[in-house]
Formats: C-alpha cells, structure tokens, sequence
C-alpha cells in the first residue's frame, strides 16, 4: 500500500520522563532506538512535575525505603502490588542518586546533600511517626529540570527522536506478537510504520478526558487507545486522582510542596479544616483525604469566595525568602492565573483531575502482561501502565520516581529480550496497518458529522458529572449510558480542514478517538465497582467494622481488567507478597 517502512531495534513512544529514562538506557546499551513524541521532548507533560521525586535519602532526617514502602501499599489502599512497590521503594535511592550524576541541578541542603521536602502521606516509622522530607526537589520544577537532564543525556547517546510524530496504532500479528507502531509525521500527515523488535509505550496520561485538569492538553490518553484497540486490556481505569490543588477556576496545579514548606488549607471562617480530617498528617494526609475534605467544606457551605466554591491554599505566615527560592513558580502562577501574590494573600483552590492510577497492565519488569504472560515484544512505563504501584491513590512525588524506575527496569528487560531475537526483523503483519490507514481515511471522509469540539466537550461534561471526587450510584449507571452515547458520536466527528501540512484539527480528531477509550474504561470499571477505596468513593458503598470506609476486601480486594471488545469486565487478584520482605498487611486507612 505504499507505506514507508523504518526499522529500529527499539521504539519508545513517548518523550516523558519513562519514555526518557528508558531511551538513554537502550541507548546506552548500542541499540538503535527511536523516540517517537507528539512534542518536543523537553515539552512533554513531565516538565509540568513540580513539587519532586521521592526517594528515602535521609538527608535530612531518618528514613528507609521499609517505610517508603509502606506508606505507598498504604496511600494505595491496599491495592497496590507489594512485589511492584517494594521493588520501586527499594530502587529509589539508586535511581536519584543516578539522575543527579546525571546532571540534574537538584536544590542543596547546607552540606551538599539532595534537598528534600514532606509530601502528602509520605510518614515515619511506618505511618505511625511525622510526616519525612522524602520529595528530592529542584524548587518547584522538579520535572523541568529532570526532563532537560535526561534529553541532553539522550542526545549524548545518538537516540533517534521523531519530533512531531502521533502514533496511531500498535501492530500485532497474528500470534498477537508486536511489531512496532503506525506513525503519522504531524508535519505532512504522511504515515509511515516503525517496525521494531521492541515497542515501549511511555504516552504519559489521560487527564483531559475531564472537563478540568492540571494535564497538559496533549494527555490525550494515545498508549492506552492505541493497546484498547489491539485487544490489550486496561487496569484499574475507575481510580483518578484528584489534586487538591488546582488554581480555582483554571485548573493549573499549585504543587503539594507548598503544604510540603508549611503552607494550610482555610475555609471561608479561616479554619485549618484538615486537623478535623486527618488529626496526625493534617495539611499532608494522602491526596484522595484531602481532596473528599475540601469538597465537604464546599458541600457544607463552609467555601470560600461569592460562589462559595472554593477554599484557601495559605502561605502568607512564610517567610517570602522561602517563598521567593523554594516556590518561585506557584507564585509566578499564583500571580498569572489567580491573580494573587501569596507573599501577602491566599491561593484560592479546589480539586482538579491530575492522574490515572490505572493503565495498561505490566510487571514491575515494564513486561505488558495478560493473563500472567509477557506479550511478546510490547512494554509499558510511566503513567500509561499500571504496574500495580499506585493502586487505588497514588502519593505525591512517586510518579516522577515511577518514571525512572520503570522506565529504567522496562528497557533492561527490553534489552535482554531483543538480545535473544534473530538479527532480521520478521515479515511485517499489515492487518493492523491497513487499519490504521482505515482509520484516518474515515476522518477524512466523514461528510455530515459531528464536530470534534463537540463531541469533546460532551464526553469531559459527562465524566465530571458522573465520576468526580465523590461518585453515586445512579450518577454511574447513568454516566455508562451517557459514555457510550458519546461514543457514537465519537464514531462520526468530520474535520472541516483537510489539508495535510500541520493540520491539527485531524490529530484532535485522533486524539479524541484515544480519549474516549479511556473515558469508557473508566466509567464501566468505576460503575461495576460497588465499594469505595482510595479515589472511588461510591455514596452506596456502606461503611460498617467489616467494610471500613466502605472498603471491601471480601469482594473487592482484586484488579479490574476492561476489554474494548464488548465492554467486557475481568478482574485479577492483588499480590500482596513482595519481594524480600512480609506483607504489609491490610487495616483500616487514617491518616
Ligand atoms: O504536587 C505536586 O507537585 C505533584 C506531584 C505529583 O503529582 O507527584
């Protein structure tokens, strides 16, 4: 069919940080890698990571990945799998340590060692002790200056980036085995296939399926469309994370490092509320405990502002020189888009959508896995798979510590496998290409369709109705109905504009395709789902002594796995056995 054909050992899809730290290691390793990255890789969604990365360094004060551990199996509500967890815990120190050999420019406790701040649920001596400085930080733009690290790392390692290039579709073939990505230049709109002998999927998030977000608008969700469609399940799609912090009205995150540096949550008569809440962590409980607070206090009429829709981020008793060094950016934004200097005032804020706990399932290997086996030749890391690290909440600062290490872990195990695979590549399956390009000419053909804003527009309305902070069971059954309504006209967006040089309006159009898969594997997962933990809190799921908080171990302690093809549920059970050390076993969750 005329299509260009380039071939690589490896492909990576995704510039992020996992799409980075993975890259620079088959690099490294003499492989020929490419990157492919809708962006320019240091404009990627990481760069938007703020407050930092989490590793028990100690520099500071006492801390040890045992506790690190716990708290993340903790802050995931028992959901998260220990092999995977204690596997990332125990890899943080080694893999901040590396970044800053790399050269990225951390901020300097006075002995020279790696600054580190309190996050959210990130305690001592195993929950029960105050909350530890464990967020590694470079001021508040931790993720910039990790992004620059490794790119320039990158470049030093010859990797091949294709700027400007939106993957379209995996390739299988008939063995289910992958053979790379359909590729489409956002330059021309030529489509081109790399064919590798290794894929990685490090696309990042998929945040804008809501209405209000701290995602940048690229987080279209593309890894986990683009496996949905080959068959590949989605893990855990129900659990969202809403930020607390979120500039009212427009959504831009104010990092955790604020209340990391001291900073309170006030309602409208000026109340710390969260001492109410979370009575030991307070301001610095885990994200989904202080984001249900901060709704209740504007549910209960206790907002601040004329709409009472909102409450108040306060920092004015810091000392402005901390202000000035620490959190230079939250002012700058502070300033730009609240209209606020938090020198002299409070940050109004409420809870935006900020991360998937979710994604395409995988070993803590970065091995994409269906039924306990590796698909062959496909890998995952980063925000778009699901290790299981984060479970049902995810605590603050493990997702850019969850970059490196699967990032790093996924392409060591690429490497072993692309050791053992013959020197050529085999015949290429165009089953999947020929899709693709099915695809993109069924945009381009659709005459009396419906507008790719529209259609936007109505599925981020619904998911925010309908599976929000707080969920209801009729919301659900309802969102499922709405969803699927959506889809329909998913099925039928028209561009207007068909030209072929920088034609954004068809890549929206693509990316929207992406975008409602991950807004039905969400609303099913969480409709199905009748208990509450971590971030799914359901108004019907009852809370007695055997089902604290709602959380029901009996029925629910296991993953959801969502099919494409019809809608289908399966569910897999948690591990709860990691790898060196005892369970952390399972009780009720306070902070
Ligand atoms: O609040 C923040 O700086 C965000 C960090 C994170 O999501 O890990």
């Amino acid at each position: 069919m005329g299509i260009a054909i380039r071939h690589f050992d490896a492909v990576v899809v995704g510039a992020g940080g996992a799409g980075m730290r993975a890259a620079l290691q088959l690099s490294e390793a003499g492989l020929k890698t490419a990157v492919l990255s809708k962006v320019f890789p240091t404009r990627s969604h990481t760069v938007a990571a703020q407050g930092g990365v989490s590793a028990s360094l100690g520099n500071s004060e006492p801390d040890n990945w045992h506790w690190h551990m716990y708290d993340t199996v903790k802050g995931s509500d028992w959901l998260g799998d220990q092999d995977a967890i204690e596997f990332m815990c125990r890899e943080a120190p080694k893999v901040v340590v590396e970044l800053e050999h790399f050269g990225m420019p951390f901020d300097r406790n006075p002995d020279g060692t790696i600054y580190q701040r309190p996050f959210g649920g990130h305690m001592s001596e195993f929950g029960e002790g105050k909350p530890v400085r464990r967020a590694c930080a470079a001021a508040d733009r931790t993720g910039h200056a990790m992004l620059h690290a490794l790119y320039q790392r990158n470049v030093r390692a010859n990797t091949h980036f294709f700027v400007e290039w939106m993957a379209l579709d995996l390739i299988r073939d008939a063995e289910g085995r992958v053979q790379g990505v359909v590729a489409m230049e956002m330059e021309t709109s030529e489509i081109v296939v790399f064919q590798a002998k290794a894929t990685l999927f490090a696309t990042g998030g998929a945040g804008r399926i809501f209405a209000s977000s701290t995602n940048a608008f690229i987080n279209t969700g593309d890894g986990l469309g683009m496996a949905a469609r080959a068959g590949i399940p989605l893990e855990d799609m129900e659990f969202w994370q809403f930020h607390p912090t979120g500039v009212a009205g427009a959504g831009v995150l104010i990092t955790e490092g604020v209340r990391g540096e001291g900073g309170i949550l006030r309602n409208s008569s000026g109340e710390r509320f969260m001492e109410r809440y979370a009575p030991n962590a307070k301001d610095l409980a885990s994200r989904d405990v202080v984001s249900r607070a901060m709704v209740s206090e504007i549910n209960e009429g206790r907002g601040c502002g004329p709409n009472k829709d909102h409450v108040l981020l306060d920092i004015t008793h810091l000392d402005p020189e901390v202000i000035m060094s620490k959190l230079p950016g939250i002012r700058e934004i502070s300033i730009k888009f609240a209209g606020v200097d938090p020198i002299k005032a409070p940050i109004p804020v409420v809870p935006t959508c900020h991360y998937q706990m979710g994604g395409i399932p995988t070993n803590y290997h970065g091995e994409v896995v269906i039924q306990g086996r590796p698909v062959h030749g496909f890998y995952a890391a980063g925000e778009v798979a699901c290790a299981s690290v984060h479970g049902a909440n995810r605590l603050g600062t493990n997702s850019l510590l969850d970059l490196l290490v699967f990032g790093k872990s996924s392409a060591n195990s690429m490497i072993d496998f692309i050791k053992k695979q013959p020197e050529d590549l085999p015949e290429l399956a165009m089953a999947d290409v020929e899709r693709s390009v099915a695809r993109v000419a069924r945009l381009d053909g659709q005459t009396n369709g419906v507008q790719v804003h529209e259609a936007r527009a109505e599925m981020q309305r619904v998911m925010q109705a309908h599976c929000g902070v707080f969920r209801f069971k009729d919301m659900l059954a309802e969102g499922v109905d709405k969803i699927l309504e959506v889809e329909k006209m998913v099925a039928k967006t028209e561009i207007g504009d068909k030209s072929k040089v920088f034609n954004t309006a068809r890549i929206e159009a693509l990316e929207l395709e992406n975008l409602i898969e991950v807004a039905k594997a969400t609303m099913i997962s969480a409709n199905a789902r009748t208990e509450s933990r971590g971030a799914h809190v359901r108004d019907d799921a009852p809370d007695t002594p055997d089902t604290p908080n709602g959380r029901d171990d009996k029925n629910w302690l296991k993953h959801t796995l969502w099919f494409r093809d019809g809608n289908r549920l399966e569910y897999k059970p948690v591990n709860l056995q990691p790898l060196t050390v005892e369970t952390i076993k399972l009780k009720a969750r306070s902070y």
